[in-house]
Protein backbone atom coordinates (compact mmCIF):
# COMPACT_ATOMS: atom_id res chain seq x y z
CA UNK A 1 0.00 0.00 0.00
CA UNK A 2 1.05 3.79 -0.75
CA UNK A 3 2.46 5.46 1.85
CA UNK A 4 0.23 8.32 1.04
CA UNK A 5 -3.09 5.78 1.88
CA UNK A 6 -1.10 4.34 5.27
CA UNK A 7 -1.51 7.40 5.95
CA UNK A 8 -4.87 8.29 5.70
CA UNK A 9 -5.69 5.06 7.45
CA UNK A 10 -3.84 5.76 9.91
CA UNK A 11 -4.19 9.62 11.52
CA UNK A 12 -7.63 10.86 9.28
CA UNK A 13 -9.42 10.05 12.33
CA UNK A 14 -9.82 12.45 15.04
CA UNK A 15 -8.95 11.04 18.78
CA UNK A 16 -12.32 11.34 20.86
CA UNK A 17 -11.88 14.97 22.19
CA UNK A 18 -13.48 13.66 25.68
CA UNK A 19 -11.71 15.76 28.22
CA UNK A 20 -13.27 18.89 26.46
CA UNK A 21 -16.74 17.26 26.29
CA UNK A 22 -19.73 19.96 27.95
CA UNK A 23 -21.77 18.10 29.93
CA UNK A 24 -19.94 15.12 29.87
CA UNK A 25 -20.18 14.00 33.77
CA UNK A 26 -23.88 13.48 33.05
CA UNK A 27 -23.31 10.59 30.53
CA UNK A 28 -22.09 8.08 32.88
CA UNK A 29 -25.21 8.07 34.93
CA UNK A 30 -27.53 6.80 31.86
CA UNK A 31 -25.49 3.35 31.57
CA UNK A 32 -28.72 1.09 31.97
CA UNK A 33 -28.70 -2.78 31.78
CA UNK A 34 -25.62 -3.78 29.41
CA UNK A 35 -26.27 -5.15 26.19
CA UNK A 36 -25.92 -8.97 25.61
CA UNK A 37 -22.40 -10.39 24.93
CA UNK A 38 -22.00 -11.37 21.45
CA UNK A 39 -21.51 -15.03 20.72
CA UNK A 40 -18.22 -15.23 18.75
CA UNK A 41 -16.89 -12.75 16.06
CA UNK A 42 -17.33 -9.04 16.43
CA UNK A 43 -14.33 -8.30 18.39
CA UNK A 44 -12.94 -5.23 18.67
CA UNK A 45 -10.47 -2.97 16.31
CA UNK A 46 -9.75 0.61 16.83
CA UNK A 47 -8.14 2.79 14.60
CA UNK A 48 -5.53 5.52 15.26
CA UNK A 49 -6.83 9.11 15.41
CA UNK A 50 -5.68 12.46 15.48
CA UNK A 51 -7.05 15.30 18.18
CA UNK A 52 -10.36 17.26 17.78
CA UNK A 53 -10.60 20.91 17.27
CA UNK A 54 -14.09 21.80 18.13
CA UNK A 55 -14.13 25.78 20.05
CA UNK A 56 -17.66 24.42 21.91
CA UNK A 57 -18.70 27.68 21.57
CA UNK A 58 -22.12 27.53 20.30
CA UNK A 59 -22.94 31.08 19.79
CA UNK A 60 -20.83 30.52 16.44
CA UNK A 61 -24.09 29.05 15.39
CA UNK A 62 -27.07 31.12 16.48
CA UNK A 63 -28.85 30.46 13.71
CA UNK A 64 -29.35 26.53 14.88
CA UNK A 65 -31.63 27.35 17.41
CA UNK A 66 -34.18 28.24 14.79
CA UNK A 67 -33.89 24.79 13.53
CA UNK A 68 -31.62 22.52 10.97
CA UNK A 69 -33.08 23.06 7.78
CA UNK A 70 -29.86 25.79 6.89
CA UNK A 71 -27.57 23.31 7.90
CA UNK A 72 -28.95 19.66 6.39
CA UNK A 73 -32.55 18.82 5.55
CA UNK A 74 -32.73 15.36 7.41
CA UNK A 75 -33.45 12.70 5.11
CA UNK A 76 -35.94 9.84 5.75
CA UNK A 77 -36.95 11.53 9.59
CA UNK A 78 -39.64 10.25 9.83
CA UNK A 79 -39.00 6.46 8.76
CA UNK A 80 -35.59 6.73 10.93
CA UNK A 81 -37.62 7.73 13.73
CA UNK A 82 -40.77 5.39 13.60
CA UNK A 83 -38.10 2.26 13.29
CA UNK A 84 -35.90 3.84 16.37
CA UNK A 85 -38.95 3.97 18.32
CA UNK A 86 -37.93 6.29 20.78
CA UNK A 87 -39.50 6.88 23.87
CA UNK A 88 -38.61 8.38 27.46
CA UNK A 89 -35.65 5.78 29.06
CA UNK A 90 -34.59 4.81 26.12
CA UNK A 91 -30.56 5.82 24.90
CA UNK A 92 -29.65 6.26 21.77
CA UNK A 93 -26.31 6.58 19.76
CA UNK A 94 -26.68 9.29 16.75
CA UNK A 95 -23.16 8.28 14.95
CA UNK A 96 -23.77 10.97 12.19
CA UNK A 97 -24.92 14.07 14.02
CA UNK A 98 -24.64 16.34 11.75
CA UNK A 99 -27.12 19.26 11.99
CA UNK A 100 -28.86 17.35 14.68
CA UNK A 101 -32.39 16.80 12.74
CA UNK A 102 -32.81 13.41 13.29
CA UNK A 103 -31.46 13.33 17.06
CA UNK A 104 -33.56 16.00 17.72
CA UNK A 105 -36.30 13.89 16.19
CA UNK A 106 -35.90 11.89 19.08
CA UNK A 107 -34.99 13.76 21.91
CA UNK A 108 -38.05 15.07 21.15
CA UNK A 109 -40.09 11.81 21.94
CA UNK A 110 -37.97 12.11 25.30
CA UNK A 111 -35.21 9.88 24.22
CA UNK A 112 -31.80 10.42 25.56
CA UNK A 113 -29.37 10.83 22.93
CA UNK A 114 -25.59 10.65 22.73
CA UNK A 115 -24.12 12.54 19.27
CA UNK A 116 -21.32 11.73 17.50
CA UNK A 117 -19.26 13.34 14.53
CA UNK A 118 -15.89 13.73 13.61
CA UNK A 119 -16.25 17.55 12.09
CA UNK A 120 -16.39 20.00 15.15
CA UNK A 121 -18.67 22.43 12.33
CA UNK A 122 -21.52 19.87 12.90
CA UNK A 123 -21.24 19.40 16.92
CA UNK A 124 -21.10 23.17 17.38
CA UNK A 125 -24.41 23.59 15.37
CA UNK A 126 -26.02 20.58 16.75
CA UNK A 127 -25.23 21.28 20.27
CA UNK A 128 -26.78 24.67 19.84
CA UNK A 129 -29.65 23.80 18.00
CA UNK A 130 -30.62 21.03 21.02
CA UNK A 131 -29.59 23.12 24.05
CA UNK A 132 -32.78 22.96 25.31
CA UNK A 133 -32.30 18.92 25.29
CA UNK A 134 -29.18 19.08 26.85
CA UNK A 135 -29.85 16.90 30.32
CA UNK A 136 -30.51 14.35 28.06
CA UNK A 137 -28.35 14.89 25.19
CA UNK A 138 -24.32 14.92 24.97
CA UNK A 139 -22.62 15.74 21.61
CA UNK A 140 -18.66 14.03 21.15
CA UNK A 141 -15.83 14.37 18.50
CA UNK A 142 -15.04 11.14 16.91
CA UNK A 143 -15.27 8.87 14.41
CA UNK A 144 -18.20 6.47 14.77
CA UNK A 145 -15.74 3.67 13.88
CA UNK A 146 -14.72 4.08 17.39
CA UNK A 147 -17.77 4.42 18.83
CA UNK A 148 -17.13 1.52 21.15
CA UNK A 149 -14.31 3.02 22.47
CA UNK A 150 -15.75 6.20 23.20
CA UNK A 151 -18.96 4.72 24.94
CA UNK A 152 -16.53 2.60 27.26
CA UNK A 153 -15.02 6.29 28.18
CA UNK A 154 -17.93 7.80 28.67
CA UNK A 155 -19.63 4.95 31.10
CA UNK A 156 -21.78 3.77 28.73
CA UNK A 157 -22.98 -0.31 28.97
CA UNK A 158 -25.66 -0.44 26.15
CA UNK A 159 -27.50 1.05 24.11
CA UNK A 160 -31.22 0.62 22.57
CA UNK A 161 -30.81 2.13 19.25
CA UNK A 162 -28.07 3.57 16.89
CA UNK A 163 -28.46 5.75 13.82
CA UNK A 164 -25.79 6.10 11.03
CA UNK A 165 -26.79 8.58 8.36
CA UNK A 166 -23.77 8.32 6.05
CA UNK A 167 -22.10 10.61 3.95
CA UNK A 168 -21.68 14.51 3.93
CA UNK A 169 -24.39 17.33 5.55
CA UNK A 170 -25.35 19.90 2.90
CA UNK A 171 -23.23 22.32 4.79
CA UNK A 172 -20.27 20.21 4.45
CA UNK A 173 -20.98 20.49 0.37
CA UNK A 174 -22.35 23.77 0.30
CA UNK A 175 -19.31 25.25 2.30
CA UNK A 176 -16.98 25.90 -0.72
CA UNK A 177 -14.03 25.91 1.50
CA UNK A 178 -14.70 22.53 2.63
CA UNK A 179 -13.92 21.17 -1.00
CA UNK A 180 -16.07 18.60 -1.22
CA UNK A 181 -17.87 19.83 -4.49
CA UNK A 182 -17.37 20.23 -8.10
CA UNK A 183 -19.82 22.77 -8.59
CA UNK A 184 -18.36 25.22 -5.93
CA UNK A 185 -14.43 26.49 -6.50
CA UNK A 186 -12.60 26.02 -3.13
CA UNK A 187 -9.50 24.04 -2.24
CA UNK A 188 -9.18 20.79 -3.21
CA UNK A 189 -9.63 19.74 0.55
CA UNK A 190 -12.83 16.88 1.48
CA UNK A 191 -11.72 16.48 5.15
CA UNK A 192 -14.82 15.90 7.11
CA UNK A 193 -11.92 16.03 10.32
CA UNK A 194 -10.27 19.59 9.78
CA UNK A 195 -7.70 18.48 11.97
CA UNK A 196 -7.01 14.93 9.53
CA UNK A 197 -3.61 15.06 7.83
CA UNK A 198 -4.31 14.10 4.27
CA UNK A 199 -6.33 16.11 1.67
CA UNK A 200 -7.60 15.48 -1.61
CA UNK A 201 -5.24 17.90 -3.20
CA UNK A 202 -2.46 15.97 -1.52
CA UNK A 203 -4.00 12.35 -2.56
CA UNK A 204 -4.55 14.08 -6.51
CA UNK A 205 -0.78 15.58 -6.90
CA UNK A 206 1.35 12.56 -4.98
CA UNK A 207 -0.74 8.88 -5.31
CA UNK A 208 0.97 7.41 -8.89
CA UNK A 209 -1.34 6.44 -11.30
CA UNK A 210 -2.16 2.96 -10.18
CA UNK A 211 -3.01 3.83 -7.30
CA UNK A 212 -5.43 7.25 -8.43
CA UNK A 213 -6.89 4.36 -10.94
CA UNK A 214 -7.72 2.37 -8.14
CA UNK A 215 -9.62 4.80 -6.10
CA UNK A 216 -11.54 5.92 -8.97
CA UNK A 217 -12.65 2.48 -9.60
CA UNK A 218 -13.74 1.42 -6.65
CA UNK A 219 -14.52 4.08 -5.02
CA UNK A 220 -16.48 5.85 -7.46
CA UNK A 221 -17.23 3.05 -9.92
CA UNK A 222 -15.51 5.31 -12.59
CA UNK A 223 -15.44 2.94 -15.68
CA UNK A 224 -12.46 5.82 -17.57
CA UNK A 225 -10.55 5.68 -13.65
CA UNK A 226 -7.17 4.52 -15.77
CA UNK A 227 -7.92 8.04 -18.35
CA UNK A 228 -8.64 10.08 -15.99
CA UNK A 229 -5.55 9.00 -13.61
CA UNK A 230 -3.24 9.35 -16.99
CA UNK A 231 -4.76 12.81 -17.86
CA UNK A 232 -3.97 13.83 -13.64
CA UNK A 233 -0.71 12.63 -13.95
CA UNK A 234 0.31 14.52 -17.14
CA UNK A 235 -1.04 17.39 -15.73
CA UNK A 236 0.05 17.64 -12.44
CA UNK A 237 3.71 16.71 -13.53
CA UNK A 238 3.30 20.63 -15.18
CA UNK A 239 1.21 22.76 -12.31
CA UNK A 240 -0.06 20.49 -9.07
CA UNK A 241 -3.89 20.55 -8.23
CA UNK A 242 -4.92 22.97 -5.58
CA UNK A 243 -9.01 24.01 -5.99
CA UNK A 244 -12.18 22.07 -6.91
CA UNK A 245 -12.63 23.36 -9.97
CA UNK A 246 -9.33 22.81 -11.68
CA UNK A 247 -9.56 19.42 -10.98
CA UNK A 248 -13.41 19.43 -12.01
CA UNK A 249 -12.72 20.76 -15.70
CA UNK A 250 -9.89 18.83 -15.94
CA UNK A 251 -11.88 15.53 -15.44
CA UNK A 252 -14.94 16.91 -17.59
CA UNK A 253 -12.44 17.61 -20.38
CA UNK A 254 -11.51 13.68 -20.38
CA UNK A 255 -14.97 12.58 -20.10
CA UNK A 256 -16.60 14.92 -22.07
CA UNK A 257 -20.67 14.87 -23.11
CA UNK A 258 -21.04 11.30 -20.74
CA UNK A 259 -24.26 11.16 -18.86
CA UNK A 260 -26.86 13.38 -17.48
CA UNK A 261 -24.86 14.00 -13.96
CA UNK A 262 -21.61 15.81 -13.97
CA UNK A 263 -18.57 13.85 -15.28
CA UNK A 264 -16.92 14.38 -12.07
CA UNK A 265 -19.36 13.48 -9.76
CA UNK A 266 -17.79 9.97 -9.90
CA UNK A 267 -14.25 10.94 -9.13
CA UNK A 268 -15.36 13.02 -6.50
CA UNK A 269 -17.38 10.70 -4.66
CA UNK A 270 -14.09 8.49 -5.23
CA UNK A 271 -11.70 11.30 -3.54
CA UNK A 272 -14.32 11.98 -0.55
CA UNK A 273 -14.27 8.40 0.27
CA UNK A 274 -10.58 7.72 0.10
CA UNK A 275 -9.65 11.33 2.09
CA UNK A 276 -12.54 9.76 4.95
CA UNK A 277 -11.62 5.91 4.57
CA UNK A 278 -15.05 5.74 4.66
CA UNK A 279 -15.74 2.15 3.73
CA UNK A 280 -13.29 0.98 6.48
CA UNK A 281 -14.91 3.09 9.28
CA UNK A 282 -18.78 2.10 7.95
CA UNK A 283 -16.90 -1.98 8.03
CA UNK A 284 -15.54 -0.91 11.71
CA UNK A 285 -18.78 0.22 13.46
CA UNK A 286 -20.83 -2.09 11.68
CA UNK A 287 -18.47 -4.84 13.76
CA UNK A 288 -19.05 -3.20 17.18
CA UNK A 289 -23.04 -3.34 17.11
CA UNK A 290 -23.83 -6.27 18.32
CA UNK A 291 -21.98 -6.11 21.06
CA UNK A 292 -23.84 -2.29 22.07
CA UNK A 293 -27.39 -2.85 21.42
CA UNK A 294 -29.77 -4.23 23.84
CA UNK A 295 -31.93 -7.03 23.21
CA UNK A 296 -34.94 -5.74 21.03
CA UNK A 297 -32.96 -2.18 20.34
CA UNK A 298 -32.22 -1.49 16.54
CA UNK A 299 -29.63 -0.79 14.14
CA UNK A 300 -31.52 1.97 11.63
CA UNK A 301 -28.24 2.69 8.68
CA UNK A 302 -29.53 5.52 6.03
CA UNK A 303 -26.91 4.65 2.78
CA UNK A 304 -26.12 7.35 -0.11
CA UNK A 305 -24.99 4.66 -2.93
CA UNK A 306 -24.56 1.33 -3.79
CA UNK A 307 -20.89 0.70 -1.85
CA UNK A 308 -21.77 1.89 1.36
CA UNK A 309 -25.17 0.05 1.03
CA UNK A 310 -23.40 -3.39 -0.10
CA UNK A 311 -21.78 -3.30 3.37
CA UNK A 312 -24.64 -2.61 4.98
CA UNK A 313 -26.77 -5.64 3.25
CA UNK A 314 -24.16 -8.30 3.28
CA UNK A 315 -22.99 -7.95 6.88
CA UNK A 316 -27.13 -7.88 7.86
CA UNK A 317 -27.40 -10.76 5.98
CA UNK A 318 -24.63 -12.27 7.75
CA UNK A 319 -25.57 -11.59 11.13
CA UNK A 320 -29.14 -12.44 10.87
CA UNK A 321 -29.05 -15.75 8.40
CA UNK A 322 -30.40 -19.13 11.02
CA UNK A 323 -27.65 -21.45 9.56
CA UNK A 324 -24.29 -21.21 7.47
CA UNK A 325 -23.46 -24.01 4.74
CA UNK A 326 -19.88 -24.48 3.23
CA UNK A 327 -19.41 -26.74 0.80
CA UNK A 328 -17.06 -29.16 2.35
CA UNK A 329 -19.41 -29.86 5.52
CA UNK A 330 -22.23 -32.35 5.14
CA UNK A 331 -25.21 -30.25 6.45
CA UNK A 332 -25.23 -26.36 7.38
CA UNK A 333 -24.58 -25.62 10.86
CA UNK A 334 -26.32 -22.78 13.30
CA UNK A 335 -25.20 -19.44 12.26
CA UNK A 336 -22.72 -18.60 15.43
CA UNK A 337 -23.10 -14.33 14.70
CA UNK A 338 -27.00 -14.23 14.27
CA UNK A 339 -27.30 -10.87 15.77
CA UNK A 340 -30.33 -9.78 14.48
CA UNK A 341 -33.67 -9.91 12.89
CA UNK A 342 -34.04 -7.65 9.47
CA UNK A 343 -37.37 -5.63 10.05
CA UNK A 344 -36.99 -4.71 6.23
CA UNK A 345 -35.89 -7.01 3.46
CA UNK A 346 -35.15 -4.11 0.42
CA UNK A 347 -33.80 -0.45 1.21
CA UNK A 348 -36.57 1.44 2.15
CA UNK A 349 -35.87 4.76 -0.50
CA UNK A 350 -37.16 7.77 0.33
CA UNK A 351 -40.71 8.90 -0.46
CA UNK A 352 -41.39 10.61 -4.12
CA UNK A 353 -42.12 13.87 -2.02
CA UNK A 354 -39.51 13.87 0.25
CA UNK A 355 -37.19 13.39 -3.27
CA UNK A 356 -39.00 16.28 -5.29
CA UNK A 357 -38.98 18.58 -2.21
CA UNK A 358 -35.27 17.03 -1.64
CA UNK A 359 -33.35 16.20 -4.52
CA UNK A 360 -30.12 15.55 -2.57
CA UNK A 361 -32.32 12.35 -0.88
CA UNK A 362 -33.03 10.76 -4.08
CA UNK A 363 -30.29 7.84 -3.41
CA UNK A 364 -30.58 7.47 -0.08
CA UNK A 365 -31.47 4.18 1.07
CA UNK A 366 -32.84 2.98 4.52
CA UNK A 367 -32.47 -0.37 6.06
CA UNK A 368 -33.36 -1.95 10.24
CA UNK A 369 -32.35 -4.62 11.84
CA UNK A 370 -33.11 -5.49 15.64
CA UNK A 371 -30.41 -6.75 18.00
CA UNK A 372 -32.37 -10.63 19.26
CA UNK A 373 -31.67 -11.61 22.82
CA UNK A 374 -29.43 -13.67 22.87
CA UNK A 375 -26.31 -14.52 19.91
CA UNK A 376 -26.29 -18.69 19.61
CA UNK A 377 -23.07 -19.40 21.91
CA UNK A 378 -19.96 -21.34 21.22
CA UNK A 379 -21.29 -24.09 23.09
CA UNK A 380 -24.92 -24.19 21.02
CA UNK A 381 -22.69 -23.63 17.79
CA UNK A 382 -20.41 -27.77 18.76
CA UNK A 383 -24.03 -29.46 20.16
C1 LIG B 1 -25.68 13.17 6.36
S1 LIG B 1 -24.94 14.05 7.65
C2 LIG B 1 -25.98 13.68 9.05
C3 LIG B 1 -27.15 14.57 9.15
C4 LIG B 1 -27.98 14.39 10.40
N1 LIG B 1 -28.54 13.06 10.49
C5 LIG B 1 -29.08 15.42 10.47
O1 LIG B 1 -30.26 15.06 10.53
O2 LIG B 1 -28.76 16.62 10.47
C6 LIG B 1 -23.54 13.08 8.01
C7 LIG B 1 -22.67 13.61 9.14
O3 LIG B 1 -21.88 12.51 9.59
C8 LIG B 1 -20.58 12.91 9.77
N2 LIG B 1 -19.74 11.72 9.54
C9 LIG B 1 -19.58 11.05 8.39
N3 LIG B 1 -18.77 9.99 8.58
C10 LIG B 1 -18.44 9.99 9.89
C11 LIG B 1 -17.65 9.14 10.70
N4 LIG B 1 -17.01 8.08 10.20
N5 LIG B 1 -17.56 9.41 12.01
C12 LIG B 1 -18.20 10.50 12.55
N6 LIG B 1 -18.92 11.36 11.82
C13 LIG B 1 -19.07 11.10 10.51
C14 LIG B 1 -20.33 14.03 8.78
O4 LIG B 1 -19.31 14.90 9.25
C15 LIG B 1 -21.71 14.70 8.74
O5 LIG B 1 -21.79 15.77 9.64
Amino acid sequence: MKEILRRVFASNRPRPALAGVRGFAHLSDWSGPAAPKPGLGGGLRFGLSTGGGDDGDPSRFSRARGGGATYHRSVLLEEATHYLEPAPGKLFLDGTLGGGGHSEALLRLGAKVIGLDQDPAALSFARARLDQYRDNFGAIQGNFSEFGEILETVGIRGLDGILLDLGVSSHQLDEAERGFSFAKDGPLDMRMNPDAEVTAAELVNTCDEAELARIFYHYGEEKASRRVARAIVQRRGRKPFSTTSDLASLVATVLRGRGKSHPATRVFQALRIAVNDELRSLEEALAEVPRWLRPGGRLVIISFHSLEDRIVKSFLRRCSAAEIDRPEWPEPKANPERYFKVLIQKGLAPAPEEISDNPRARSARLRVAERLPTAVSKVDQEA
